[in-house]
């Protein structure tokens, strides 16, 4: 059996990991470098390169230089995360045919899952040679707010990489799963994730070794980078201040400006103050070469960049409001993420929270270490806790009029399957179309579509009759597969979500708000469709009636349905949902007498007739749904 690893697959960073007897540990390049920039770039003679060897060009051949891949899997181009990140990358991204996007590098063109496959080859090969033995599988990790679309393609990119992915975990259990024997009691743990681009909060409710993530928020566009920007502009200014060549600077200079940012940032985090020094940096006004050295405090650094641990301590907040916590309700708070080593981020989480948070791993690589330790709980090398996640929205299909059946909530700790029966809207339908969705709304159209398919070949019945069995089956990885069966003929079809274009955790926060925001309003646009789709079938069955029994009427019965058809007519342009809802009662009294008028002039006992109690009791639920699509459409 070859070497399982983890691999924590980061927005700046990735790091692997595999098992030693009982233990995680991090596997470095030949170079010695544990936490390996997740950067895959063509060098000046169109080779690839990758790494820190690829970092070095990140301003000097950023066309040809890509990073953040992460923010972009599973999504379209036409979303508004991509919109968002076309503003700030230095490569070229363009709109695929299926509306999928495309990164430009050395004049070829890739998907995100391909680049990402690149970076985790080269992690494996890493591996491989390290341990000298062939990678057979990995888990790899995901922040907790990804979708079924983003897992897939993180998933997808393994398997072009060569790697066996056997689980996708999140990375806030994954930090929580290293911490194993420190978490020594059951409760609310916070795991607070300050990477190089992106901040997450996530809540997890550990109870007996299950880990269920409660509650995540963060933002995509918050992390490292930007506490790096900050020094930069500051750099800039000392520049222009020097009447140095600041409009001058050529990429070379530019790059050089990053590097020293980010490491003087870092040492800002273990001293009172650092140097920069940058010689020959371009010419001075005067044709001069510019020699640029200046020092800055931390305190400086912590004015300056204040604002952006602000911005993690609101979410924060934010969460916690969430779930109904105070501060003091979580159990320990973890550090994840590079930037979390600022003195400053430590400080605010003590105010916040009344207590120290915990770093005693390396924010760095503990993920990794978890993903690690997942691999060998899950050989049975471990013994140790179940793994639990939950779905960020809720799953179901879409039923009669515009309506939103929900399988499983949101927050269902997964795996989970469950089925709900369904059944016919017309007699004889032979095909029921199941429209897969995902969301909050009540009605169906609002919420966000996976997919369709079509179950054909359920034999001619009434309608109501068939009972299909609908059954979604989320899995350990959180991706989504659905089938539908005829009861009757055990005939089934199904599916597997396909991408769907990725969601941002806010746009799911979004989701949620709104659905709320929108549930009475959706509750009565439902009505109102109810009431005029009945209004419509009860005047349909009435008008037949008119049309071939009018005989069993006599003179005033008739007249008296006529005008009750005829109100109801005029009530296409009808807004009142009370109104619109009495006529579809009158309507239904009205058939219900009609039938009574002819069975009692043939004869026949009114509980002979009505069939539809014949739905079974042991049925879940009965919602019905739409008609399928002729297949000739
Ligand atoms: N001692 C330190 N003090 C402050 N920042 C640091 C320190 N060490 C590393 N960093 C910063 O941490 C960031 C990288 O963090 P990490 O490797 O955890 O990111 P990542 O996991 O790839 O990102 P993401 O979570 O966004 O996917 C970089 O911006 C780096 O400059
Ligand atoms: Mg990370």
């Amino acid at each position: 059996m070859g070497i399982n690893i983890g691999i924590d697959l980061g927005t700046t960073n990735s790091c692997i990991s595999y098992i030693e007897g009982e233990k995680a540990e991090i596997i470095a390049t030949p170079e010695g470098t544990r936490v390996i920039p997740s950067i895959v770039a063509t060098n000046k003679e169109g080779k690839k390169i990758f790494g820190t060897e690829a970092k070095r060009q990140f301003v000097t051949n950023s066309l040809n230089t890509i990073w953040g891949v992460k923010r972009l899997m599973g999504r379209k181009y036409k979303s508004k995360a991509t919109q968002e990140i076309l503003q700030r990358i230095g490569y070229e991204i363009t709109e695929a045919e299926n509306g999928d996007i495309k990164i430009s590098m050395d004049g070829k063109k890739y998907s995100s899952e391909e680049i990402s496959a690149f970076l985790l080859t080269y992690l494996k090969d890493i591996a491989e040679k390290k341990l000298d033995s062939q990678i057979d599988s990995a888990v790899i990790t995901v922040p907790a707010f990804f979708n079924d679309a983003q897992r897939q393609a993180t998933k997808v990119a393994g398997e072009i990489a060569g790697l066996k992915v056997s689980r996708i975990i999140n990375e806030p259990t994954a930090a929580l799963v290293a911490y194993g024997d420190f978490l020594d009691r059951d409760g609310l743990y916070a795991v607070y994730d300050l990477g190089g681009g992106t901040f997450d909060i996530s809540i997890v409710d550990v109870s007996s070794g299950v880990y269920k993530v409660v509650s995540t928020i963060g933002d995509t566009f918050l992390g490292g980078s930007d506490f790096d920007a900050v020094l930069i502009e500051w750099i800039m200014e000392e520049i222009h201040r020097d009447t140095g060549p600041d409009y001058s600077l050529d990429r070379e200079s530019l790059q050089r400006i990053l590097q020293v940012a980010e490491k003087i940032k870092i040492e800002l985090s273990f001293n009172e103050q650092a140097t920069m020094s940058l010689p020959y940096l371009g010419k001075d006004k005067d044709g001069q070469p510019y020699n640029f050295t200046k020092t800055i405090t931390r305190m400086e650094f912590e004015e300056l960049t204040k604002g952006l641990v602000e911005r993690t301590i609101k979410l924060i907040n934010k969460s916690l409001s969430e779930i109904k916590a105070k501060p003091s309700d979580i159990e320990k708070i973890i550090l994840v993420g590079g930037q979390s080593r600022m003195p400053l981020v430590r400080k605010r989480l003590t105010e916040v929270f009344g207590k120290k948070p915990v770093s005693n791993l390396n924010p760095e690589e503990v993920v990794a270490k978890g993903a690690a330790l997942q691999c060998g709980i899950m050989r049975g090398n471990i013994e140790r806790m179940l793994l639990l996640d939950v779905t960020p929205l809720s799953l179901g299909v879409e039923t009669k009029g515009d309506s939103f059946a929900k399988i499983i909530e949101k927050n269902t700790s997964i795996p989970v399957q469950k089925s709900q029966i369904f059944t016919t809207i017309s007699d004889n339908q032979t095909t029921v179309t199941i429209h897969v969705l995902q969301g909050e709304r009540e009605l169906a159209s609002a919420n966000k579509s996976l997919g369709y398919f079509n179950l054909i070949g359920i034999p001619p019945a009434p309608k109501g009759f068939p009972q299909i069995q609908v059954t979604f089956n989320v899995d350990a990885n959180g991706m989504v597969s659905v089938t539908a069966m005829d009861k009757k003929t055990q005939l089934a079809q199904g599916m597997r979500v396909e991408y769907s274009g990725g969601l941002t955790k806010n746009e799911i926060e979004d989701i949620i708000k709104n659905a709320q925001e929108h549930k009475m309003d959706d509750i009565k646009a439902l009505k109102e469709i109810a009431a005029r789709n009945g209004i419509a079938e009860e005047l349909e069955i009435i008008k037949q009636f008119l049309k071939n029994n009018v005989d069993f009427l006599n003179v005033s019965q008739a007249l008296e349905v006529k005008k009750i058809v005829s109100n109801a007519e005029l009530l296409k342009d009808e807004e009142s949902i009370e109104k619109l809802e009495e006529a579809y009662s009158v309507l239904k009294d009205t058939r219900e007498n009609l039938n009574k008028i002819i069975m009692s002039q043939l004869g026949v006992a009114d509980n002979e007739v009505v069939g539809n109690d014949v739905i079974d009791n042991g049925v879940v639920g009965n919602d019905v749904l739409d008609e399928g699509v002729d297949y000739n459409d």
